[in-house]
């Protein structure tokens, strides 16, 4: 064979070597191309997601890229982290709660020495409060020197410039999964705003009642120095009809005798109105006090003052309270003479007495008489104020008023309720609890 064939057969041989070369080359660029896109990419996303939930992101979706057994996976990852995203409260979400709530948080050890404490918890008591025991940073009545349960404690949180500040607090025991003690979990209120409202309404209160006394004393004084002259005009008016008759003409003595029925009635009202203040001033005596027997006593006389009268008492026997006997009677005086003269027109008529069934003294005087219409109810109790006029029922519109504060001094409270031509009924309460 001739040189230059030799070296055209070598050339091609090198060239086909050359070829095949690339060929393969070209092949396993291709193949590692396919690895990296199907195999590794996958890998790469379900790495980072995993990565993800390690830190408390839960709610994370890798891509899912194929079909194949990568794909699968992705796709069952998927449903495992949208599940743990439902089922599972994030350590970020509770702190963040907790670090935004305005009441304190203090986690303590079972030997009660904080652990934990909020944001709100760290202001009021200072910043340095995890690792000081818990009886240090309160004071209270019942002690706090262990940790115990505690439903809403008065309590005294002892502030970081030396301020007590009033919480209520609510501690309970805080036990890992076998039940054995870990610590506590103590919850306080700042219940400052609270304290002053209340502080300032005893205060207004206190101001109230002094100078409703003070109003009281006053009333008290003008009407028992208008009794001296009162009785002067009444007097010398007697005086003028008796010894002067026979130089008065009838007009005369007619004016006289109203002057002496004015001053009288100005006597009575005067009465009342010093009956109406010494309620309020007398000391207060309790007793277990028979009402039944006051009111069948009251009934009687009552019967005897106009025997022509047909009237059915119905009282109920055994009624028995706690209260002061004199100004019970005198509140039952009121409300059965009411009762008696507001049936006074009717040819017959019932009164009744007795307590509704229920927790705690509801009593009621009730009667079929005259009534009263109920858009003038919220006046009943006011002192000198009258639903009927003087023409119709005898009066001076204080009774009502004397037995309301009779009522209020035992701690209760009244109402009246009636119907025009059908009757009324007074219902009062004794010892309510807020009244
Ligand atoms: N049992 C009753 N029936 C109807 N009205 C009543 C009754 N008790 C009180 N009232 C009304 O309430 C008003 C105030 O009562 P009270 O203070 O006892 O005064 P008074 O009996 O002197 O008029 C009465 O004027 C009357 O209009
Ligand atoms: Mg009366």
């Amino acid at each position: 064979m001739p040189l230059s064939a030799a070296l055209e057969t070598e050339r091609r041989i090198v060239r086909e070597i050359s070829a095949i070369v690339v060929a393969i080359g070209g092949v396993a660029f291709g193949l590692v191309l396919v690895l990296v896109r199907g195999i590794l990419a996958p890998i790469r996303g379900l790495l980072s997601g995993i990565s993800s939930i390690g830190v408390g992101d839960y709610d994370v979706r890798v891509p899912v890229l194929s079909r194949d057994e990568l794909g699968e996976l992705a796709e069952s990852f998927n449903a495992m982290s949208a599940q743990l995203a439902r089922t599972t409260v994030s350590k970020e979400y509770v702190e963040g709660v907790l670090e935004n709530m305005r009441d304190l948080l203090l986690v303590t050890d079972s030997a009660g020495r904080v652990k934990t404490a909020n944001h709100a918890a760290a202001e009021a008591l200072g910043g340095a409060v995890v690792g000081r025991p818990l009886a240090e940073l309160l004071s209270s009545d019942d002690g706090f020197a262990a940790p115990k349960a505690a439903r809403d404690a008065e309590v005294a949180l002892l502030a970081k410039d030396g301020g007590r500040i009033p919480a209520l607090l609510s501690s309970a025991p805080l036990r890992d999964r076998e039940g054995r003690p870990q610590g506590w979990i103590v919850v306080a209120k700042d219940i400052t705003e609270r304290k002053r409202d209340e502080e300032a309404l005893v205060r207004a209160k206190l101001a109230a009642e002094a100078s409703s006394r003070e109003l009281e004393a006053f009333s008290y004084s003008v009407a028992h120095d208008l009794r001296a002259p009162l009785r002067a005009v009444d007097g010398f008016s007697q005086i003028l009809l008796d010894g002067y008759s026979d130089k008065l003409d009838d007009h005369g003595k007619d004016y006289l005798r109203r002057v002496r029925a004015g001053s009288r009635r100005m006597g009575q009202l005067i009465d009342d109105l010093l009956n109406l203040s010494r309620i309020t001033r007398s000391v207060l005596k309790l007793e277990d006090v028979d009402l039944s027997a006051i009111v069948e006593e009251l009934a009687g006389e009552l019967k005897r003052s106009d025997p022509k009268r047909s009237v059915e008492f119905a009282v109920e026997p055994g009624v028995v309270v706690r209260g002061d006997p004199n100004l019970l009677r005198v509140a039952l005086v009121n409300l059965m003479s009411n009762a008696w003269k507001y049936t006074g027109k009717k040819p017959s008529a019932r009164i009744e007495f007795g307590r509704r069934p229920g927790p705690g003294t509801t009593l009621y005087v009730r009667d079929d008489g005259a009534g009263f219409d109920m858009a003038f109810a919220n006046k009943l109790f006011h002192p000198f104020s009258r639903l009927h006029s003087a023409s119709e029922f005898e009066g001076t519109g204080i009774g009502l008023a004397i037995v309301q504060r009779v009522v209020g001094r035992h701690r209760g409270n009244i109402r009246g309720e009636g119907v025009p031509g059908r009757g009324a009924t007074f219902e009062f309460t004794l010892w309510e609890e807020n009244a």
